[in-house]
């Protein structure tokens, strides 16, 4: 027992040294210094809204006589939006930007430099960062203007590869914004090896994009195609159901086994109809033999008896017959 607890205090104090440590860190680092808060996730938008870039300090302190900029990582120049004392200043800002960003003045004296972005478009997708020089801060924000276009993928049937005796299928689908990743999937949702995935971009900024897989007899034949933006968490998808028999190549084992299968049906229909005619034979024999004389009365006894017996014997007999033959194909 001594042993055992030798063996575990030490571990459980050193845990709980290490949290107070981390503890009295991350106070220090709070209470002395206001920190810039962005966001903690990806900031979602469609083309043509408006949005706030939220980036405030914490804990809250009157920014408003300092200098405020906000850039983004698509422009290679100039700000997105910069001011000083609370006024904006104009001639420093990209022209892409020009009339469509703001911030909220009000709010700055409780430390909330957010800013707006009216009539979001495509390529304002990217990371922010707001700043504030005189107090070294800075927090970033990603922002991600999505289309809401994309189509679901489209799954054609575009040949046969003779060489890997499978299928090949082609996915297409179109409008999306960012550019979006294709997958191939089977019916256990593994992963397809497919050919490079093509990217074609309009002039509306949106992607479409295309890809063909090989698909073979062991992939199990639901195939699945899914266009999917990872970040954002959007995506979509078409499942496709291939049929058997188009994996067999014309004019091999299919055939053969088609064949094998009539002839069956045929020599069976064949068996019937022999015992059938047989049967009838024997009857019109027996028919004739009762309309004899009675004296012959033990002979028709023995001949019924035989009819049971035969029609009992070929029944099973033709049974066996189709057993046998199923088994052998
Ligand atoms: C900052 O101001 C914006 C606009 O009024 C508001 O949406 C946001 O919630 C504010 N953030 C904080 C932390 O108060
Ligand atoms: C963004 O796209 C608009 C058109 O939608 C274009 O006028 C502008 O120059 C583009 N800006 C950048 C930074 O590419
Ligand atoms: C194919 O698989 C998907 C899941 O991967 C499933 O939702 C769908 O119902 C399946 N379709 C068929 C025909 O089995």
């Amino acid at each position: 027992m001594a042993h055992q607890l030798n063996g575990l205090f030490p571990q459980s104090l050193l845990k709980a040294f290490s949290v107070l440590i981390f503890i009295i860190l991350l106070k220090d680092v709070c209470n002395g210094q206001p920190q810039l808060i962005g966001p903690s996730q990806v900031l979602v938008a469609r083309a043509g809204e408006d949005v706030i870039l939220p980036c405030h300090l914490e804990p809250a302190s009157d920014v408003s006589a300092m200098t405020l900029e906000w850039t983004s990582s698509s422009l290679d120049t100039k700000f997105v939006y910069v001011s000083r004392g609370s006024q904006e200043i104009e001639t420093l800002k990209n022209p892409s930007f020009k009339g469509r960003t703001s911030v909220f003045v009000d709010e700055h004296k409780h430390g909330n430099i957010s800013l707006r972005i009216s009539k979001v478009k495509f390529n304002d997708t990217g990371t922010y960062r707001c700043y504030i020089p005189e107090m070294k801060k800075d927090a970033f924000v990603e922002l991600v203007v999505a289309s809401d276009t994309a189509t679901s993928p489209v799954i054609t049937l575009s040949g046969i590869d003779k060489n890997r005796g499978g299928v090949v299928l082609q996915c297409e689908s179109a409008g999306w914004y960012p550019e979006p990743e294709l997958l191939w999937l089977d019916g256990e949702g593994n992963l397809l090896s497919a050919g490079p995935t093509e990217t074609l971009r309009g002039p509306d900024d949106l992607y479409t994009v295309s890809s063909r897989v090989t698909v073979e007899k062991r992939h199990s034949n639901n195939i699945t195609c899914r266009v999917q933006q990872r970040k954002i968490s959007q995506s979509r998808e078409t499942h496709i159901h291939v049929p058997e028999d188009f994996f067999e190549i014309p004019s091999s084992s299919s055939a053969v086994i088609t064949g094998l299968a009539v002839s069956l049906a045929l020599c069976i229909i064949l068996l019937i109809l022999s015992v059938v005619v047989l049967l009838l034979g024997k009857r019109k024999h027996m028919m004739k033999n009762n309309r004899r004389p009675k004296d012959h009365t033990g002979d028709v006894q023995v001949s019924t008896e035989e009819e049971t017996e035969l029609l009992n014997t070929s029944s099973s007999s033709t049974k066996t017959k189709k057993q046998t033959s199923y088994v052998s194909r």
